[in-house]
């Protein structure tokens, strides 16, 4: 049932690449292609203290990078939890709460002896807001829908540069709001500050995504702005959104379809609820759960604490299949610990089989849509790419790297070996930092607001 045979694959990419074109020729569609007004790519060169804010899923952070030029840079943080209630309560008040968080980060950082704040200016600041939002300039953008469980009222369709320039004032923070940034464009400039050649951002966290860049000229939909056709600039995909409207190319299972049913977003973001790390525990859990309905697992005991939605985190399914030892101990530890079952040998080593085959199942839709774009770009032809990448994915989950590369394999021959991923920089904070600096740049050069 997860298995994802190479000519799928292969009928995968075709309609991926079709949907990517589709995206850049009229506004609107599936996977929207959003231009994110980031042009080029930066030189590398870029200086300055930038301050910038992370509102990416399960954490907020704020942090204050130094760029330092020649790829060079430092990064001071500081991470906040964000409660459920928060991630789908009123929407104001979760920026109210970004601008609580970032005036604490300042009276921390940026404070004389006597206690006043130490700035003569206000500081740039690069907003890293990764959710899908429609741009009109850099320092704009209205959130098209929430995504990876959020909900929060009141912001869709709202520019969030604007509610959160609100809280700021509200709370007297001193800070321009230079870029509104996607954490895959992000991740896509701050490597390439350090590795010109990255070619592609992609972010296998709690969602997932990709950005690049594409001639102005490939970009259709912009033609009336009468921007030079050779012009560089950024595109955020949203891919997580592919065949949502379709639905006939991925491979979906009953238990996809549970997931997205029961979701806050039914039939929006297909593409990520089979490979995003919100979601693979979830898929592990009702895999589980169908069959304890069978009569096949944990005989003659209460399996109640798996019945909870959710309560299987990803993390957990990494560990399993991580566990390395004969009689799988870690795995012992870890459903005896958290859901208070014994678990017999045979039982572990199928709990192991399905993190691979859960695992190996998202690693090979992504490779996809690496695929898709390399395709459509023609990377290939141009002797290979580089892919920076980052994400607790493509980090922790076992092998998931190695996965990706087997399936580029598997759909390119022997080809597929030139596309090199490798993890990104930070794009969230390093990332914020440098296309804040490129923006003011553009904006001191009278290039402002895009061209
Ligand atoms: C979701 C968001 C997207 C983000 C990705 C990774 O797909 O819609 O904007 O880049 O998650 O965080």
């Amino acid at each position: 049932m997860l298995a994802v045979t190479p000519q799928r694959m292969r009928m995968i990419v075709e309609g991926f690449i079709d949907v990517l074109e589709l995206g850049l020729e009229k506004e609107g569609q599936m996977v929207p292609m959003l231009p994110t007004w980031v042009f080029g790519w930066p030189t590398g060169e870029e200086k300055g203290s930038y301050l910038a804010v992370d509102l990416g899923g399960t954490n907020l952070r704020v942090c204050e990078v130094e760029l330092e030029g020649n790829g060079k840079f430092a990064i001071t943080q500081s991470k906040y939890k964000l409660t459920d209630e928060q991630k789908v309560g009123d929407g104001q008040a979760l920026f109210d709460f970004c601008a609580e968080c970032l005036a604490s980060f300042i009276q921390d950082h940026y404070t004389n002896e006597d206690g006043s704040v130490l700035l003569d200016k206000d500081i740039a600041l690069g907003f890293t807001f990764s959710y899908p939002c429609v741009q009109e300039r850099i320092d704009h953008g209205l959130l098209l829908r929430w995504t990876k469980g959020f909900g929060a009222a009141g912001v869709e369709g709202q520019d969030v540069v604007e509610m959160f320039k609100k809280s700021l004032q509200k709370n007297n923070v001193p800070v321009e709001i230079t870029a509104l940034i996607n954490d895959t464009t992000g991740t896509l400039m701050a490597s390439h500050y350090v590795d010109p050649r990255t070619r592609m951002g992609i972010i296998f966290g709690t969602g997932c995504n990709c950005a690049y860049v594409e001639k102005v000229k490939n970009i259709p939909k912009i033609a009336h702005l009468g921007l030079p056709g050779d012009a560089e600039l950024a595109i955020n995909c949203e891919w997580g959104a592919f065949d949502s409207e379709t639905k006939e190319y991925l491979p979906r299972t009953k238990y996809d379809i549970h997931i997205d049913e029961t979701s806050n977003k039914p039939g929006q973001q297909l593409f990520e609820k089979m490979i995003a790390g919100l979601y693979l525990g979830e898929v592990f859990r009702l895999v589980l759960c169908d069959m304890i309905e069978e009569g096949v697992l944990f005989h003659g005991q209460n399996t109640y604490k798996l019945d909870k939605p959710f309560c299987f985190d990803t993390a957990l399914v990494s560990l399993i299949e991580a566990d390395s030892t004969d009689e799988l101990l870690t795995v012992i530890g870890l459903f005896s610990h958290f859901y208070s079952l014994e678990t017999t040998v045979e039982e572990r080593k199928f709990f192991k089989r399905l993190a691979v085959a859960i695992g190996t199942r998202a690693a090979r839709l992504s490779a996809c849509g690496i695929a898709a774009v390399c395709s459509k770009m023609g990377y290939l032809e141009e002797g290979g790419c580089g892919v920076a990448t980052d994400g607790s994915l493509y980090n922790k989950y076992p092998k998931f790297p190695e996965r990706i590369h087997e399936a580029l394999v598997d759909i390119f021959g022997e080809k597929g070996r030139l596309i090199h991923t490798y993890h990104a920089e930070d794009g969230s904070g390093v990332g914020a930092a440098i296309i804040a600096a490129m923006a003011q740049e553009r904006k001191a050069k009278g290039l402002y607001p895009q061209v």
